[in-house]
């Protein structure tokens, strides 16, 4: 197998980065004024007004049934151009309708926009052009050849028609179904679609054209040799198809009409899994990946055919935590490959065919006003890419320009509303903001109350706190009941691993809207008070809204009170608590459980194994946030046990019955995502109850074992008619995550 040493380094360090060069980000402002971010940048023949591309984000529902681009997709990309961003790049839009067979659902349907479709749905391009355009900003759109083997392959009940892809692969939602071959009159098919499309985005007013070739979606399945393993045709030569498509767009667009083309470095697939790639039936074909020099060879012809500029990245689906890093990954992970490319063009002197330098532009958490200015001053990258920032906060332009970093809204990373919305049916909105994929429905500017009112909020985590600003920006008056003695409430304990870095920034965020708010003379915050039903009642609020959290489950299990029993959540505010215990149970394999488990692995270099009842440690968490979690405690030597319940809790050990049945998921599996519960796969093996008892060695014993909602006082204020209007929001209402809580504050508080 081939290794590449710089990726090696780079795949090595993403377990404990803050030990290998990767800083711990804050939204200060050192570098302010941010002269480079605010520099133009000239790509072929259009100059963009500064170094900010907002990312392409799928806009999945974002349009009507035609493919034609709705209001919810106009108003979210107008929010993001009016928020200053220089270039913005719609999501992936197919252009292999009738051969990708993953893209269409039950009905002939799809959930992509679509340009494809001539007439029908050009109105929606051309308004969204205008919209850009009118708020100074360019628009790409990327073009993607589709999704072959990473689509979903439920085209084979449906429409009885295989996935398809490069060589024979296997799908990565089920790796037992096979995904066929395309043939070459195919390939070639999409090579004249991608000179339409582009042709049409022109006309359009489209400002340019991207092309979707990371990741391991299908225009990287025919270039990489990992997943082209043809012998014959055109396209044996791994190269052939992307320089077909620049080509066409080039002959059908003329030379002076821009052309994006996204790439990673490596698929680093040999550096992540090393010897499992060898031993796992569906990752063993896809051993022969492009090495760096490979790309970059790869870059230069594509640099020949047309293309104008380059983002460059790592990874694909089978290591989903690289392409799309979550909340544990360090800030900035790819900036040592952009510096990579960057340097590579500059020494073999690659121009574009403009006559320009091809700029190269970094992605992967620059969403840091300081750090996105630095990498463009220390010469890694010629212009950052922020995607998820600009969900978080639209306006991050334009807030970094005036230096109002406190005001940013820092994204958390941890893709409950944008990722894994649209993965389970939604499309894609965002925890920290809750406006966002909502402006047509939402404005800005939040409208006055006819009715002023004194409303009493119990509770300041999230909810809370997100409540009582919409509240006091409709002129209502607010009382903040938090029983601590500061707010956060289940953020407090998220935010203290090193890994956690993402939520420790959001609490410094809500401290700093509290203290806004607080100036406004139209909040009163109680810290250190616990709201009474009597207290509150004596008040006469006009409305209560009751966001007062979860608390620890703990169950009647023997041994549960012992002195060496602790709650995650008190290991993770006082690790000293653990500091005379070595082997560490956690039970509960749900995120807090292993969040804490490589808390004490990698920061206090315990030996904590994790015990779980569900199938799988870390269900229902986004695929790429458990995929990097269970990947490095793995690395770490962490035991994950699925499928075992705890009996009893000991001195010295912990009790367990575990399920041995040969069905039971190799916990460790992160190449393969798991299957949303609604998607039924008849070719799931169901483990049969086949558990036994054992003895595991434990020191002490973490409880991880969820939460329940906090609901009692909402019941006993409404018992005691407390106010006319009483209201149940966030993890006291239903245990959920942040979106959910900051989605109903938001909402309910705008309609009190
Ligand atoms: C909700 C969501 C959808 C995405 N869809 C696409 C896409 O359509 N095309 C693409 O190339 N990358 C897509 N990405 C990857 C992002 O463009 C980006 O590379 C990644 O989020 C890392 O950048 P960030 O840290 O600035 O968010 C998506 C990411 C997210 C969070
Ligand atoms: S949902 Fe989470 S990860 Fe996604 S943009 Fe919002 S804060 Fe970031």
């Amino acid at each position: 197998m081939k290794f590449d040493k710089k990726v090696q380094e780079l795949v090595d360090s993403y377990g404990d980065w803050w030990n290998h060069g990767f800083d711990i980000p804050k939204m200060t402002k050192k570098l302010y004024p941010y002269t480079h971010l605010f520099s133009p940048i000239k790509i072929n023949s259009i100059t963009i007004k500064n170094r900010i591309v907002m990312g392409p984000m799928g806009n999945i529902n974002m349009c009507d049934e035609t493919g034609r681009p709705n209001a919810k997709m106009l108003k979210y990309f107008e929010a993001r151009a009016a928020g200053g961003v220089g270039l913005i790049t719609s999501g992936l839009i197919p252009i292999s309708y009738g051969i990708d067979k993953s893209l269409i659902e039950l009905g002939d349907l799809t959930y992509f926009p679509r340009i494809d479709r001539s007439r029908t749905v050009f109105a929606g391009w051309r308004d969204l052009a205008e919209i850009c355009h009118a708020q100074g900003a360019k628009f790409f759109i990327q073009l993607t050849p589709g999704l072959g083997r990473v689509g979903n392959p439920q085209c084979l009940i449906t429409q009885k028609k295989f996935p398809r892809s490069a060589s024979n692969n296997p799908s990565w939602y089920i790796p037992q179904i096979p995904c066929l071959r395309l043939s070459d009159h195919s390939l070639k098919k999409i090579v004249k679609n991608a000179g339409q499309a582009a042709a049409d985005a022109k006309a359009s007013n489209i400002d340019g054209v991207y092309l979707h070739g990371h990741e391991g979606y299908l225009l990287e399945q025919i270039t990489n040799p990992a997943f082209n393993r043809r012998k014959l045709g055109r396209y044996a030569n791994y190269e052939q198809f992307g320089i077909d498509i620049i080509k066409e767009i080039r002959k059908r667009c003329g030379a002076k009409y821009p052309i994006m083309y996204r790439i990673d470095l490596s698929l680093a697939l040999n550096e992540t899994y090393k010897d499992t790639m060898n031993k796992t039936k569906s990752l063993k074909k896809f051993r022969n990946g492009r090495s760096i020099e490979q790309t970059l060879k790869y870059m230069e012809h594509l640099v020949e055919a047309g293309v104008d500029i380059f983002d460059v990245d790592l990874g694909c689906y089978d290591n989903w935590w690289l392409p799309h890093p979550p909340s544990s990954m360090p800030a900035g992970c790819f900036l040592e490959i952009a510096k990579m490319v960057k340097e590579h063009f500059a020494t073999a002197k690659i121009k574009a065919n403009s006559g320009l330098e091809v700029p190269i532009v970094g992605v992967g958490k620059l969403g840091y006003p300081d750090l996105a200015e630095k990498s463009l001053r220390d010469n890694k990258c010629d212009m950052v890419m922020l995607a998820r920032p600009l969900l978080a906060d639209p306006d991050w332009p334009n807030k970094a320009y005036r230096g109002e970093n406190e005001d940013i809204i820092p994204c958390i990373g941890c893709q409950e509303g944008c990722l894994n919305e649209f993965v389970e049916g939604g499309h894609p909105q965002c925890a920290v903001n809750p406006r966002t994929a909502f402006e047509e429905e939402l404005s800005k500017e939040i409208p006055p109350a006819d009715i002023k009112k004194k409303v009493a909020v119990i509770g300041a985590g999230p909810a809370g706190i997100t409540a009582a600003e919409v509240l006091i920006k409709r002129g209502h008056t607010v009382t903040i009941f938090e029983k601590n003695k500061v707010i956060g409430g289940q953020l407090l304990a998220g935010s203290k691993a090193k890994i956690k870095y993402g939520i420790a920034n959001y609490l410094i965020y809500l401290e700093h809207v509290v203290n806004k708010l607080k100036a406004t003379g139209k909040l009163t915050l109680l810290l250190n008070t616990e709201a009474k039903v009597e207290n509150i009642k004596a008040e006469n609020f006009d409305s209560i809204i009751v966001s007062s959290g979860a608390h620890n489950n703990k169950f009647p299990i023997k041994g549960i009170d012992n002195k060496n029993v602790f709650f995650a959540v008190d290991v993770l505010i006082n690790p000293q608590l653990v500091k005379n215990y070595n082997k560490i149970a956690v039970v509960g394999g749900g995120v807090v459980g292993t969040e804490t488990a490589y808390m004490l692995a990698y920061e206090f270099n315990k030996q904590p194994f994790v015990i779980e009842m569900d199938k799988y440690i870390m269900n229902h968490v986004c695929t790429a946030n458990r995929g990097h979690i269970i990947h490095y405690l793995q690395e770490k030597d962490v035991k994950l046990y699925n499928m075992t319940r705890c009996l009893e809790m000991k001195e010295h050990s912990i009790v367990v019955a575990q399920n041995i049945d040969k069905n039971v998921p190799n916990p460790y599996i992160t190449w393969n995502p798991i299957l949303p519960e609604n998607v039924n796969n008849p070719l799931a093996k169901n483990p049969k109850d086949k558990y036994v008892t054992k003895e595991l060695e434990a020191d002490a014993i973490v409880l991880a074992m969820g939460v329940s909602p906090n609901c009692k006082l909402y019941y006993d204020l409404v018992a005691a008619n407390a106010a006319p209007e009483i209201n149940l929001i966030g993890d006291a209402f239903k245990s959920a995550k942040v979106h959910q809580a900051t989605r109903a504050a938001y909402r309910k508080a705008r309609s009190i």
